[in-house]
């Protein structure tokens, strides 16, 4: 396999190297490019962040998690790469150190990288954009005025890069019509999507993975389609481009999706690593489910579709067989009573300890449909179907909500871990029932919004 990209604006070329080495290592130990940061190796600090342009846009992500072959035909630039041909600073290094955002100076690489690129996009959210970004020392609000600072300030021509698009491999599928030719052909390949589960199996678990699929060049599943009927994501959709797609339309899952992660985490992440990887603490299955979500799955040429909440089985056991995968999820169109509550340890990148998603359907104050899934209360991402057959046909009350609380002792018998217990599980999820029942009646539950 040849892997070939920009780097600061040079193409290399790299030849047999092994499909899983991260562009981190590759950085430091073959280019010496030592600017580029390691510090938790399994994309939760940001040291790492590298801007990244594709067909799309130019994006901050984690180079600890991104492996070369997922880099073929784009440009990447480090922080030894932004600033001018005569040695200029970068406005965003400039704003640094005039505004003080620096002082061991670890984390400032990162921090600078993810400044450039969301200085590139326009974004002007930085507390979102920079929720990726950890430092232990300067305090973050040097560094947000610094930001704040080179808003409206002309992006340097020297940091727009253009993807130069590369040549093809059979181990880097351009469309799903070529990715189920050759899964099928090596059924026994790991699938790599945006890496941000498989990363951590090479980095922290040391596994050898080869071979390995790349589905990163596969446009036709990055496809986003919404009409009067149905709402379609390709496998390949990231959480960011599926945040802002669902903004309009279900403004609680998007709200959830903006607390999933951080921005260099979910430009890799996709949804549908995030369904087959069958984890019980994925935020998408959930809400998906409790949407009425329709998985759409492929081998070779033969496609099926099933309700997602059938595809996961049990702990680590989903309906998935050899040389197939996940193509799509869909879902129907329809009026937003979606609410999606996710209770994490921390507000900003962490993994839900529990995830409620509420879908609730009255008519003239009597409840007809209840489409009500978890995360975080068994091994799977799961229904509350007790529940929702004591709310089916009742009155909208508080009366019927207290009877049906009662249903979760039934449905669910959560672990207890180090993100909560099993009787807080319990718990809150009955609270997540009375909150969606008081909000509702206008009552205010997103903490973002309380005031004393
Ligand atoms: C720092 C950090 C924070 C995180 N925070 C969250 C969070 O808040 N919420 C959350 O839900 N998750 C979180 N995750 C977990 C992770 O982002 C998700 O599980 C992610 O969606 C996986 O998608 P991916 O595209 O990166 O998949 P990959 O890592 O590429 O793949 C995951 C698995 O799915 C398989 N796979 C991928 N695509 C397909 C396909 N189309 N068909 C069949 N199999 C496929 C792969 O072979 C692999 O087994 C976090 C991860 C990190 C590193
Ligand atoms: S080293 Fe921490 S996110 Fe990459
Ligand atoms: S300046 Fe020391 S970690 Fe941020």
């Amino acid at each position: 396999m040849t892997i070939s990209f920009l780097l600061n604006g040079e193409t290399v070329e790299i030849e047999g190297a092994s499909p899983t080495t991260t562009l981190l290592d590759w950085l430091r130990e073959d280019r010496g490019l030592t600017g580029t940061k390691e510090g938790c190796n399994e994309g939760d600090c940001g040291a790492c962040t590298v801007m990244v342009t594709d067909m799309d846009e130019a994006k901050a992500l984690n180079a600890c998690i991104l492996f070369l072959p997922q880099l073929h035909g784009k440009a990447v630039r480090t922080v030894e790469g932004v600033s001018g041909p005569r040695g200029e600073a970068h406005p965003v290094q400039q704003a640094m150190v005039d505004h003080h955002g620096s002082q061991c100076g670890f984390c400032t690489p990162g921090f600078v990288m993810s400044m450039v690129a969301s200085h590139c996009n326009g974004a002007t959210d930085h507390d979102t954009q920079l929720a990726g970004n950890l430092c232990r020392c300067t305090g973050y609000a040097p560094i947000i005025r610094a930001a704040e600072a080179v808003e409206g300030q002309p992006v340097p021509v020297w940091v727009k890069d253009a993807a130069p698009g590369g040549a093809p491999d059979p181990m880097l599928p351009r469309s799903s019509d070529e990715l189920a030719r050759a899964y099928a052909a090596r059924p026994e390949a790991t699938l790599v999507a945006g890496a941000t589960d498989v990363g951590l199996w090479v980095t922290k678990q040391l596994r050898d993975l080869d071979p390995v699929i790349f589905l990163t060049g596969c446009d036709d599943l990055k496809e986003i389609s919404i009409d009067d009927h149905t709402i379609r994501f390709g496998a390949m959709v990231d959480m960011n481009r599926m945040g802002a797609a669902l903004a309009p339309l279900h403004p609680s899952y998007a709200e959830m999706i903006r607390r999933y992660a951080s921005v260099q985490v979910r430009h890799a992440a996709t949804v549908g690593g995030n369904i087959a990887n069958g984890s019980p603490i994925g935020d998408n299955p959930p809400a998906l489910i409790a949407l009425g979500a329709t998985l759409h799955m492929r081998h070779s040429e033969r496609r099926r579709s099933l309700p997602l909440e059938e595809f996961f089985l049990d702990y680590g056991k989903q309906d998935r067989a050899p040389g197939e995968f996940v193509e799509a999820v869909s879902f129907p169109r329809q009026p937003d009573r979606l609410k999606c509550y996710k209770l994490s340890k921390r507000f900003d990148q962490d993994i839900s300890a529990v995830c409620g998603c509420f879908n609730i359907t009255l008519d003239e104050g009597t409840v007809t449909a209840a489409r009500i899934a978890f995360g975080g209360m068994a091994g799977i991402p799961k229904r509350a179907a007790t529940v929702e057959a004591a709310l089916l046909g009742r009155p909208w009350s508080c009366e019927t909500i207290n009877d049906a609380k009662s249903g979760f002792d039934a449905d669910f018998t959560p672990l207890s871990d180090m993100r909560a217990s099993a009787e807080y599980r319990l718990e809150t999820a009955r609270a997540m029932l009375e909150r969606y029942f008081a909000e509702s009646h206008g009552a205010t539950g997103n903490v973002l919004e309380v005031t004393a």
